[in-house]
Protein backbone atom coordinates (compact mmCIF):
# COMPACT_ATOMS: atom_id res chain seq x y z
CA UNK A 1 0.00 0.00 0.00
CA UNK A 2 2.47 2.62 -0.77
CA UNK A 3 1.55 5.93 -1.13
CA UNK A 4 3.89 8.07 -2.72
CA UNK A 5 4.71 7.65 -6.29
CA UNK A 6 5.49 10.12 -9.40
CA UNK A 7 3.85 10.55 -12.01
CA UNK A 8 2.57 7.58 -14.40
CA UNK A 9 3.43 5.25 -11.95
CA UNK A 10 0.81 6.78 -9.26
CA UNK A 11 -2.86 4.19 -9.04
CA UNK A 12 -5.55 5.47 -10.56
CA UNK A 13 -7.33 8.47 -8.86
CA UNK A 14 -10.79 8.30 -7.53
CA UNK A 15 -13.19 11.64 -6.44
CA UNK A 16 -15.71 10.99 -3.94
CA UNK A 17 -18.56 13.74 -2.64
CA UNK A 18 -21.05 13.07 -0.30
CA UNK A 19 -23.63 14.92 0.73
CA UNK A 20 -22.05 16.54 4.01
CA UNK A 21 -24.51 14.64 6.48
CA UNK A 22 -23.56 12.19 9.42
CA UNK A 23 -25.24 8.93 7.58
CA UNK A 24 -23.67 9.75 3.70
CA UNK A 25 -20.26 10.80 4.85
CA UNK A 26 -19.63 7.66 7.19
CA UNK A 27 -20.61 5.59 4.33
CA UNK A 28 -18.70 7.28 1.76
CA UNK A 29 -15.87 7.22 4.41
CA UNK A 30 -15.92 3.28 4.53
CA UNK A 31 -16.13 2.93 0.64
CA UNK A 32 -12.78 5.68 0.23
CA UNK A 33 -11.08 3.42 3.34
CA UNK A 34 -11.37 0.37 0.94
CA UNK A 35 -10.17 1.57 -2.00
CA UNK A 36 -7.17 3.16 -0.08
CA UNK A 37 -6.66 -0.97 0.91
CA UNK A 38 -7.03 -1.53 -2.51
CA UNK A 39 -4.01 0.89 -3.59
CA UNK A 40 -6.48 3.43 -5.40
CA UNK A 41 -5.90 7.18 -4.70
CA UNK A 42 -8.76 8.56 -3.12
CA UNK A 43 -9.62 12.71 -2.36
CA UNK A 44 -12.78 13.33 -0.50
CA UNK A 45 -14.74 16.43 -0.83
CA UNK A 46 -16.03 17.70 2.44
CA UNK A 47 -17.41 20.72 3.54
CA UNK A 48 -15.99 23.20 6.08
CA UNK A 49 -18.69 21.94 8.72
CA UNK A 50 -18.20 18.33 8.53
CA UNK A 51 -14.60 18.39 7.96
CA UNK A 52 -13.95 20.11 11.49
CA UNK A 53 -16.64 17.97 13.09
CA UNK A 54 -14.25 14.79 11.91
CA UNK A 55 -10.99 16.25 12.84
CA UNK A 56 -12.79 17.33 16.45
CA UNK A 57 -14.84 14.04 17.31
CA UNK A 58 -14.08 11.58 14.36
CA UNK A 59 -10.40 10.99 14.44
CA UNK A 60 -10.21 11.58 10.50
CA UNK A 61 -6.89 11.52 10.77
CA UNK A 62 -5.81 8.84 12.94
CA UNK A 63 -7.65 6.88 10.63
CA UNK A 64 -6.38 7.49 7.42
CA UNK A 65 -2.64 7.97 8.34
CA UNK A 66 -1.74 4.83 7.86
CA UNK A 67 -2.62 5.31 4.10
CA UNK A 68 -0.13 8.16 3.47
CA UNK A 69 -0.88 10.23 0.52
CA UNK A 70 -3.61 7.58 -0.56
CA UNK A 71 -6.42 9.37 1.12
CA UNK A 72 -6.61 13.39 0.78
CA UNK A 73 -9.84 15.65 1.93
CA UNK A 74 -10.34 18.43 0.23
CA UNK A 75 -13.11 21.08 1.64
CA UNK A 76 -15.40 23.37 0.30
CA UNK A 77 -17.74 25.56 1.58
CA UNK A 78 -21.61 24.71 2.02
CA UNK A 79 -22.74 28.76 1.72
CA UNK A 80 -24.74 28.58 5.03
CA UNK A 81 -23.77 30.60 8.63
CA UNK A 82 -21.53 28.49 10.80
CA UNK A 83 -24.37 28.52 13.42
CA UNK A 84 -27.04 26.77 10.61
CA UNK A 85 -28.29 23.89 12.82
CA UNK A 86 -28.24 21.68 9.56
CA UNK A 87 -30.82 19.58 11.22
CA UNK A 88 -34.10 18.42 11.41
CA UNK A 89 -35.65 19.64 7.96
CA UNK A 90 -32.89 22.48 7.90
CA UNK A 91 -31.33 19.77 6.39
CA UNK A 92 -32.75 20.13 2.77
CA UNK A 93 -30.93 23.72 2.95
CA UNK A 94 -27.51 22.38 2.86
CA UNK A 95 -28.20 20.16 0.19
CA UNK A 96 -30.58 23.33 -1.49
CA UNK A 97 -27.62 25.90 -0.97
CA UNK A 98 -24.66 23.29 -2.11
CA UNK A 99 -26.91 23.31 -5.38
CA UNK A 100 -26.03 26.92 -5.78
CA UNK A 101 -22.52 27.27 -4.47
CA UNK A 102 -21.10 23.96 -4.86
CA UNK A 103 -20.63 24.09 -8.77
CA UNK A 104 -17.64 26.59 -9.04
CA UNK A 105 -16.33 25.39 -5.50
CA UNK A 106 -16.03 21.34 -7.10
CA UNK A 107 -14.59 22.79 -10.22
CA UNK A 108 -11.42 24.23 -8.24
CA UNK A 109 -11.16 21.01 -6.16
CA UNK A 110 -10.86 19.40 -9.20
CA UNK A 111 -8.07 21.78 -10.48
CA UNK A 112 -6.57 21.24 -7.79
CA UNK A 113 -6.37 17.65 -7.04
CA UNK A 114 -4.41 16.82 -9.36
CA UNK A 115 -0.54 16.80 -8.29
CA UNK A 116 2.92 15.73 -8.71
CA UNK A 117 2.45 12.45 -7.03
CA UNK A 118 -1.24 11.82 -8.01
CA UNK A 119 -2.69 11.47 -11.21
CA UNK A 120 -5.79 13.26 -12.71
CA UNK A 121 -9.14 12.53 -11.32
CA UNK A 122 -9.86 9.39 -13.00
CA UNK A 123 -13.52 8.96 -11.79
CA UNK A 124 -16.17 10.30 -9.79
CA UNK A 125 -18.46 9.27 -7.11
CA UNK A 126 -20.82 11.13 -6.59
CA UNK A 127 -24.29 11.08 -3.70
CA UNK A 128 -28.03 12.01 -4.78
CA UNK A 129 -28.59 15.47 -6.24
CA UNK A 130 -25.16 16.90 -6.52
CA UNK A 131 -26.07 16.56 -10.92
CA UNK A 132 -24.25 20.28 -10.71
CA UNK A 133 -20.93 18.32 -10.51
CA UNK A 134 -21.39 16.68 -14.09
CA UNK A 135 -20.33 19.32 -16.64
CA UNK A 136 -16.46 18.86 -15.04
CA UNK A 137 -17.07 15.05 -15.52
CA UNK A 138 -18.02 15.42 -18.86
CA UNK A 139 -15.61 18.05 -20.07
CA UNK A 140 -12.94 16.31 -18.07
CA UNK A 141 -14.05 12.99 -20.17
CA UNK A 142 -14.14 11.05 -17.23
CA UNK A 143 -16.94 8.32 -16.09
CA UNK A 144 -19.20 9.35 -12.97
CA UNK A 145 -20.80 6.52 -10.57
CA UNK A 146 -23.73 7.55 -8.19
CA UNK A 147 -23.42 6.37 -4.72
CA UNK A 148 -26.99 6.62 -3.17
CA UNK A 149 -26.53 5.94 0.72
CA UNK A 150 -30.26 4.90 1.04
CA UNK A 151 -31.75 1.81 0.77
CA UNK A 152 -32.48 -0.14 -2.60
CA UNK A 153 -36.13 0.05 -1.10
CA UNK A 154 -36.54 4.06 -1.05
CA UNK A 155 -34.07 4.50 -3.97
CA UNK A 156 -36.55 2.38 -6.38
CA UNK A 157 -39.89 4.47 -4.43
CA UNK A 158 -38.05 7.82 -5.35
CA UNK A 159 -37.76 6.40 -8.93
CA UNK A 160 -40.98 5.55 -9.15
CA UNK A 161 -42.20 9.15 -8.43
CA UNK A 162 -44.04 9.44 -12.00
CA UNK A 163 -45.78 6.14 -11.77
CA UNK A 164 -46.86 6.56 -8.32
CA UNK A 165 -48.18 10.34 -9.61
CA UNK A 166 -49.72 8.77 -12.56
CA UNK A 167 -51.43 6.31 -10.51
CA UNK A 168 -53.37 8.91 -8.39
CA UNK A 169 -51.48 7.34 -5.65
CA UNK A 170 -49.95 11.04 -4.93
CA UNK A 171 -50.29 13.49 -3.99
CA UNK A 172 -51.97 13.15 -0.82
CA UNK A 173 -55.32 14.68 -0.68
CA UNK A 174 -55.59 15.95 3.00
CA UNK A 175 -53.47 18.39 3.97
CA UNK A 176 -50.88 19.00 6.66
CA UNK A 177 -52.84 20.21 9.30
CA UNK A 178 -55.51 17.39 8.69
CA UNK A 179 -52.52 15.09 9.74
CA UNK A 180 -54.54 13.68 12.97
CA UNK A 181 -58.12 13.65 11.20
CA UNK A 182 -59.73 10.45 10.49
CA UNK A 183 -59.71 10.98 6.77
CA UNK A 184 -55.93 11.36 6.48
CA UNK A 185 -55.03 8.71 8.62
CA UNK A 186 -57.38 6.22 7.05
CA UNK A 187 -56.15 7.37 3.59
CA UNK A 188 -52.48 7.27 4.63
CA UNK A 189 -53.44 2.99 5.00
CA UNK A 190 -54.41 3.06 1.24
CA UNK A 191 -52.33 0.92 -0.71
CA UNK A 192 -49.46 2.36 -2.72
CA UNK A 193 -49.45 0.08 -6.38
CA UNK A 194 -47.61 1.61 -8.79
CA UNK A 195 -44.13 0.53 -7.40
CA UNK A 196 -43.18 -3.04 -9.01
CA UNK A 197 -41.93 -5.26 -6.68
CA UNK A 198 -43.57 -3.59 -3.35
CA UNK A 199 -47.51 -4.70 -4.32
CA UNK A 200 -49.11 -5.55 -1.31
CA UNK A 201 -46.38 -3.98 1.15
CA UNK A 202 -46.14 -0.44 0.48
CA UNK A 203 -49.38 1.86 1.88
CA UNK A 204 -48.98 5.64 1.37
CA UNK A 205 -47.40 6.35 5.03
CA UNK A 206 -44.56 3.88 4.11
CA UNK A 207 -43.38 6.30 1.13
CA UNK A 208 -40.86 8.34 1.65
CA UNK A 209 -41.02 11.67 3.38
CA UNK A 210 -41.06 13.80 0.53
CA UNK A 211 -43.51 11.98 -1.35
CA UNK A 212 -46.47 12.12 1.86
CA UNK A 213 -46.86 15.66 0.36
CA UNK A 214 -50.08 16.97 -0.91
CA UNK A 215 -48.76 18.84 -3.85
CA UNK A 216 -47.07 17.25 -6.44
CA UNK A 217 -45.02 20.03 -7.75
CA UNK A 218 -43.11 20.46 -4.44
CA UNK A 219 -39.61 21.49 -5.31
CA UNK A 220 -37.92 18.78 -3.28
CA UNK A 221 -40.13 16.27 -4.02
CA UNK A 222 -39.36 17.16 -8.07
CA UNK A 223 -35.47 17.46 -7.59
CA UNK A 224 -35.31 14.20 -5.95
CA UNK A 225 -37.52 12.34 -8.38
CA UNK A 226 -35.37 14.44 -11.37
CA UNK A 227 -32.00 13.35 -9.98
CA UNK A 228 -33.15 9.90 -9.14
CA UNK A 229 -34.20 9.00 -12.92
CA UNK A 230 -30.83 10.38 -14.25
CA UNK A 231 -28.51 7.87 -11.97
CA UNK A 232 -29.46 5.79 -15.44
CA UNK A 233 -27.12 7.94 -16.92
CA UNK A 234 -24.56 7.43 -14.72
CA UNK A 235 -21.57 4.34 -16.08
CA UNK A 236 -22.67 2.46 -12.62
CA UNK A 237 -24.74 3.14 -9.63
CA UNK A 238 -23.93 2.08 -6.09
CA UNK A 239 -26.07 0.86 -2.84
CA UNK A 240 -25.40 0.35 0.47
CA UNK A 241 -27.26 -2.77 0.78
CA UNK A 242 -26.86 -6.69 0.01
CA UNK A 243 -28.63 -9.11 -2.32
CA UNK A 244 -30.21 -11.22 0.11
CA UNK A 245 -31.81 -8.46 2.26
CA UNK A 246 -32.80 -6.79 -0.71
CA UNK A 247 -32.78 -8.90 -3.93
CA UNK A 248 -36.37 -8.62 -5.52
CA UNK A 249 -35.99 -4.76 -5.36
CA UNK A 250 -32.47 -4.90 -7.07
CA UNK A 251 -33.66 -6.89 -9.66
CA UNK A 252 -36.31 -4.36 -10.53
CA UNK A 253 -33.80 -1.41 -10.44
CA UNK A 254 -31.20 -3.58 -12.59
CA UNK A 255 -34.13 -3.35 -15.39
CA UNK A 256 -33.21 0.31 -15.53
CA UNK A 257 -29.88 0.62 -14.39
CA UNK A 258 -27.47 -2.84 -15.42
CA UNK A 259 -24.87 -1.55 -13.69
CA UNK A 260 -25.82 -1.57 -9.97
CA UNK A 261 -23.29 -2.77 -7.41
CA UNK A 262 -24.56 -3.81 -4.15
CA UNK A 263 -21.82 -3.92 -1.91
CA UNK A 264 -22.93 -3.98 1.84
CA UNK A 265 -23.07 -3.93 4.73
CA UNK A 266 -20.15 -1.43 3.67
CA UNK A 267 -18.83 -0.88 7.36
CA UNK A 268 -18.65 -5.14 8.12
CA UNK A 269 -16.69 -4.93 4.86
CA UNK A 270 -14.10 -2.43 5.33
CA UNK A 271 -14.29 -4.37 8.98
CA UNK A 272 -13.38 -7.81 7.74
CA UNK A 273 -11.44 -6.24 4.95
CA UNK A 274 -9.18 -5.11 6.85
CA UNK A 275 -8.54 -7.87 9.38
CA UNK A 276 -7.64 -10.01 5.88
CA UNK A 277 -5.48 -6.99 5.18
CA UNK A 278 -3.96 -7.78 8.60
CA UNK A 279 -4.62 -4.61 10.19
CA UNK A 280 -6.88 -4.02 13.23
CA UNK A 281 -10.13 -2.42 13.06
CA UNK A 282 -10.79 -0.51 16.19
CA UNK A 283 -13.00 2.64 16.65
CA UNK A 284 -10.58 4.93 14.75
CA UNK A 285 -13.11 3.91 12.51
CA UNK A 286 -15.40 6.38 14.23
CA UNK A 287 -16.52 9.17 11.70
CA UNK A 288 -18.83 11.07 14.51
CA UNK A 289 -19.78 14.26 14.32
CA UNK A 290 -19.89 13.79 18.01
CA UNK A 291 -17.96 13.59 21.21
CA UNK A 292 -18.52 9.66 21.97
CA UNK A 293 -19.34 9.24 25.55
CA UNK A 294 -18.29 5.70 26.23
CA UNK A 295 -19.46 5.69 29.99
CA UNK A 296 -21.99 3.75 28.63
CA UNK A 297 -20.38 1.18 28.23
CA UNK A 298 -19.42 0.89 31.72
CA UNK A 299 -22.95 0.90 32.31
CA UNK A 300 -24.24 -1.49 29.90
CA UNK A 301 -21.68 -3.52 31.65
CA UNK A 302 -23.53 -3.57 34.72
CA UNK A 303 -27.06 -5.04 33.01
CA UNK A 304 -28.22 -8.65 32.69
CA UNK A 305 -27.65 -9.59 29.11
CA UNK A 306 -30.08 -8.91 26.42
CA UNK A 307 -32.20 -6.69 29.01
CA UNK A 308 -31.50 -3.34 27.66
CA UNK A 309 -34.08 -1.46 24.74
CA UNK A 310 -31.04 0.94 23.01
CA UNK A 311 -33.01 4.04 21.60
CA UNK A 312 -31.12 6.49 18.84
CA UNK A 313 -32.54 8.68 16.60
CA UNK A 314 -29.69 9.30 14.59
CA UNK A 315 -27.54 12.64 13.85
CA UNK A 316 -30.35 14.92 12.39
CA UNK A 317 -33.72 13.90 13.84
CA UNK A 318 -35.28 17.10 15.83
CA UNK A 319 -38.18 15.53 18.88
CA UNK A 320 -40.49 18.46 20.02
CA UNK A 321 -40.88 18.12 23.45
CA UNK A 322 -44.61 16.61 23.70
CA UNK A 323 -43.19 13.40 21.59
CA UNK A 324 -39.86 13.38 23.70
CA UNK A 325 -42.01 13.15 26.74
CA UNK A 326 -44.43 10.34 24.98
CA UNK A 327 -41.40 8.44 24.11
CA UNK A 328 -39.39 8.54 27.80
CA UNK A 329 -43.13 8.07 29.40
CA UNK A 330 -43.51 5.13 26.94
CA UNK A 331 -39.51 3.97 28.15
CA UNK A 332 -40.16 4.61 31.74
CA UNK A 333 -44.06 2.62 32.17
CA UNK A 334 -42.36 -0.21 30.17
CA UNK A 335 -40.57 -1.03 33.19
CA UNK A 336 -37.71 -2.64 31.00
CA UNK A 337 -33.67 -0.88 30.83
CA UNK A 338 -33.01 1.55 28.47
CA UNK A 339 -29.67 3.45 27.24
CA UNK A 340 -31.14 6.57 25.48
CA UNK A 341 -29.04 8.79 22.89
CA UNK A 342 -30.31 12.04 23.13
CA UNK A 343 -28.28 14.47 20.65
CA UNK A 344 -27.82 17.88 22.48
CA UNK A 345 -29.33 19.90 19.39
CA UNK A 346 -32.09 17.12 19.04
CA UNK A 347 -35.28 19.27 21.33
CA UNK A 348 -37.11 21.73 19.33
CA UNK A 349 -36.24 24.98 20.48
CA UNK A 350 -33.74 23.13 22.69
CA UNK A 351 -37.00 22.80 25.37
CA UNK A 352 -36.38 20.34 27.74
CA UNK A 353 -37.38 22.64 30.63
CA UNK A 354 -37.00 22.98 33.74
CA UNK A 355 -39.24 20.79 35.32
CA UNK A 356 -38.82 17.09 34.71
CA UNK A 357 -41.73 14.67 36.53
CA UNK A 358 -40.35 13.27 39.26
CA UNK A 359 -41.42 10.21 37.99
CA UNK A 360 -39.77 9.88 35.03
CA UNK A 361 -36.32 11.32 37.04
CA UNK A 362 -37.22 8.59 39.39
CA UNK A 363 -37.66 5.92 36.45
CA UNK A 364 -34.35 6.73 34.11
CA UNK A 365 -32.20 6.62 37.87
CA UNK A 366 -33.45 3.33 38.42
CA UNK A 367 -33.37 1.82 34.75
CA UNK A 368 -32.16 4.23 32.53
CA UNK A 369 -29.12 5.90 31.01
CA UNK A 370 -28.99 8.82 28.57
CA UNK A 371 -25.83 9.88 26.78
CA UNK A 372 -25.62 12.46 23.90
CA UNK A 373 -23.61 10.23 21.63
CA UNK A 374 -22.01 6.84 21.69
CA UNK A 375 -20.14 4.77 19.72
CA UNK A 376 -23.02 2.75 17.89
CA UNK A 377 -21.33 -0.28 16.62
CA UNK A 378 -20.17 -1.04 20.02
CA UNK A 379 -23.32 -0.63 21.81
CA UNK A 380 -25.19 -2.56 19.29
CA UNK A 381 -22.95 -5.31 19.72
CA UNK A 382 -22.52 -5.06 23.65
CA UNK A 383 -23.98 -8.26 25.02
CA UNK A 384 -26.60 -6.47 27.17
CA UNK A 385 -28.48 -4.63 24.00
CA UNK A 386 -31.34 -7.08 23.66
CA UNK A 387 -33.80 -4.69 20.86
CA UNK A 388 -32.76 -1.34 19.34
CA UNK A 389 -35.44 1.51 19.01
CA UNK A 390 -34.28 3.55 15.92
CA UNK A 391 -35.16 6.25 13.87
CA UNK A 392 -34.85 3.86 10.40
CA UNK A 393 -32.13 5.57 9.18
CA UNK A 394 -30.15 3.34 6.73
CA UNK A 395 -26.72 3.38 8.28
CA UNK A 396 -28.30 2.25 11.74
CA UNK A 397 -30.26 -0.27 10.35
CA UNK A 398 -27.96 -1.90 8.38
CA UNK A 399 -25.44 -2.20 11.40
CA UNK A 400 -28.65 -3.79 13.67
CA UNK A 401 -28.89 -5.87 10.49
CA UNK A 402 -24.79 -6.83 10.95
CA UNK A 403 -25.03 -7.43 14.66
CA UNK A 404 -28.23 -9.19 14.57
CA UNK A 405 -30.62 -7.83 16.92
CA UNK A 406 -34.34 -6.99 16.54
CA UNK A 407 -35.76 -3.49 16.05
CA UNK A 408 -38.64 -1.32 16.94
CA UNK A 409 -38.84 1.33 13.97
CA UNK A 410 -40.40 4.79 14.50
CA UNK A 411 -39.59 7.32 11.50
CA UNK A 412 -38.66 10.53 11.07
CA UNK A 413 -38.87 11.47 7.16
CA UNK A 414 -36.91 10.99 4.20
CA UNK A 415 -36.09 7.14 3.29
CA UNK A 416 -37.03 5.76 6.96
CA UNK A 417 -40.15 6.10 6.17
CA UNK A 418 -39.74 2.79 3.95
CA UNK A 419 -36.93 0.94 5.74
CA UNK A 420 -39.06 1.45 8.69
CA UNK A 421 -41.76 -0.70 6.95
CA UNK A 422 -39.27 -3.22 5.13
CA UNK A 423 -38.17 -4.21 8.81
CA UNK A 424 -42.06 -5.42 9.70
CA UNK A 425 -43.02 -6.48 7.03
CA UNK A 426 -40.78 -7.94 4.55
CA UNK A 427 -37.78 -8.81 6.76
CA UNK A 428 -39.89 -9.55 9.98
CA UNK A 429 -37.03 -8.48 11.99
CA UNK A 430 -39.28 -6.08 14.67
CA UNK A 431 -42.17 -3.90 14.56
CA UNK A 432 -42.94 -0.30 13.23
CA UNK A 433 -44.60 2.32 14.74
CA UNK A 434 -44.07 5.00 12.68
CA UNK A 435 -46.29 8.09 12.84
CA UNK A 436 -47.53 7.46 16.21
CA UNK A 437 -44.72 8.11 19.95
CA UNK A 438 -48.18 7.78 21.72
CA UNK A 439 -46.57 6.74 25.82
CA UNK A 440 -49.28 3.43 25.51
CA UNK A 441 -48.22 2.33 22.23
CA UNK A 442 -44.44 2.90 23.09
CA UNK A 443 -44.91 0.81 25.93
CA UNK A 444 -46.36 -1.78 24.85
CA UNK A 445 -44.69 -2.39 21.90
CA UNK A 446 -41.20 -2.47 24.10
CA UNK A 447 -42.86 -5.35 26.01
CA UNK A 448 -43.99 -6.71 22.60
CA UNK A 449 -40.52 -6.78 20.75
CA UNK A 450 -38.30 -7.40 24.55
CA UNK A 451 -40.67 -10.62 26.04
CA UNK A 452 -43.61 -11.73 24.24
CA UNK A 453 -42.21 -11.63 20.71
CA UNK A 454 -38.52 -11.72 21.29
CA UNK A 455 -37.65 -15.16 20.34
CA UNK A 456 -39.29 -15.43 17.04
CA UNK A 457 -37.88 -11.57 15.95
CA UNK A 458 -34.31 -12.67 17.33
CA UNK A 459 -34.20 -15.83 14.97
CA UNK A 460 -35.05 -13.52 11.78
CA UNK A 461 -32.37 -10.90 12.83
CA UNK A 462 -29.85 -13.77 13.88
CA UNK A 463 -30.37 -15.81 10.19
CA UNK A 464 -30.50 -12.49 8.51
CA UNK A 465 -26.89 -10.92 9.81
CA UNK A 466 -25.44 -14.42 8.62
CA UNK A 467 -26.48 -13.42 5.12
CA UNK A 468 -24.86 -10.13 5.78
CA UNK A 469 -21.49 -11.98 6.73
CA UNK A 470 -21.84 -14.04 4.07
CA UNK A 471 -22.73 -11.24 1.34
CA UNK A 472 -19.38 -9.99 2.34
CA UNK A 473 -17.35 -12.80 3.01
CA UNK A 474 -15.11 -14.49 -0.07
CA UNK A 475 -16.73 -15.70 -2.63
CA UNK A 476 -20.53 -13.62 -1.36
CA UNK A 477 -22.22 -11.12 -3.58
CA UNK A 478 -20.91 -7.76 -1.66
CA UNK A 479 -17.40 -9.24 -1.69
CA UNK A 480 -17.53 -10.03 -5.71
CA UNK A 481 -19.53 -6.81 -6.02
CA UNK A 482 -16.87 -4.63 -4.46
CA UNK A 483 -13.25 -6.75 -6.51
CA UNK A 484 -15.72 -5.67 -9.77
CA UNK A 485 -15.98 -1.90 -8.66
CA UNK A 486 -12.43 -2.08 -7.82
CA UNK A 487 -11.40 -3.25 -11.31
CA UNK A 488 -13.26 -1.41 -13.00
CA UNK A 489 -11.88 1.89 -10.82
CA UNK A 490 -8.78 0.54 -11.88
CA UNK A 491 -9.24 0.90 -15.22
CA UNK A 492 -10.19 4.20 -15.39
CA UNK A 493 -6.34 5.83 -15.15
CA UNK A 494 -6.29 8.95 -17.57
CA UNK A 495 -5.12 8.41 -21.17
C1 LIG B 1 -30.56 9.99 7.60
C2 LIG B 1 -31.26 8.88 6.80
O1 LIG B 1 -32.36 8.36 7.33
C3 LIG B 1 -30.32 7.93 6.18
O2 LIG B 1 -30.93 6.76 5.71
C4 LIG B 1 -29.72 8.75 5.09
O3 LIG B 1 -28.85 8.02 4.31
C5 LIG B 1 -29.00 9.92 5.78
O4 LIG B 1 -29.88 10.70 6.59
P1 LIG B 1 -29.20 9.63 9.95
O5 LIG B 1 -30.15 10.28 10.87
O6 LIG B 1 -27.84 10.14 9.93
O7 LIG B 1 -29.62 9.52 8.46
O8 LIG B 1 -29.25 8.07 10.33
P2 LIG B 1 -28.32 6.87 9.93
O9 LIG B 1 -28.27 6.64 8.47
O10 LIG B 1 -28.80 5.76 10.75
O11 LIG B 1 -26.86 7.32 10.37
C6 LIG B 1 -26.53 7.67 11.69
C7 LIG B 1 -25.12 7.23 11.94
O12 LIG B 1 -24.71 7.83 13.16
C8 LIG B 1 -24.98 5.73 12.11
O13 LIG B 1 -23.85 5.26 11.42
C9 LIG B 1 -24.77 5.54 13.61
O14 LIG B 1 -23.92 4.47 13.98
C10 LIG B 1 -24.14 6.84 14.00
N1 LIG B 1 -24.41 7.14 15.41
C11 LIG B 1 -25.67 7.47 15.81
C12 LIG B 1 -23.36 7.09 16.30
O15 LIG B 1 -22.23 6.76 15.94
N2 LIG B 1 -23.62 7.39 17.59
C13 LIG B 1 -24.84 7.73 18.04
O16 LIG B 1 -24.97 7.99 19.25
C14 LIG B 1 -25.91 7.78 17.13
Amino acid sequence: MSSEYSGAAAPPHILIFPVPLQGHVSSMLNLAEIFCLSDLHVTVVLTDYSHRRLLRHGGLHSRFSRYGGAFRAATISDGLPDDHPRTGEAIFDVVMSLREVGGEQFRRVMESSDGASRRRVSCLIIDGMMSYTLPVAAERRIPYFIFRTISACAFWSYFCTPEIIAAGEMPLRGNDEDKLTYWRKKEMDFPVTAVPGMEGILRRRDLPGLLRVNDAANLSLQAMAAETKATTKANGFILNTFEDLEGPILDQIRKHIPNLYSVGPLHSHLKSRLESSGFESSQKNSSSFWAEDSSCIDWLDSQPIGSVVYVSFGSVTMLTRDELFEFWYGLVNSGIRFLWVIRPDSVVGNRVGDTIPEELEEGTKRRGHMVEWVPQSTVLGHPSVGVFFTHSGWNSILECVAIGLPMICWAYFVDQMTNSRFVSEVWKMGLDIKDTCDRVIVENVVREVMEVRKDEFLERARAMSIMARNAISEGGSSFVNLNRLNEFLKSTTQR
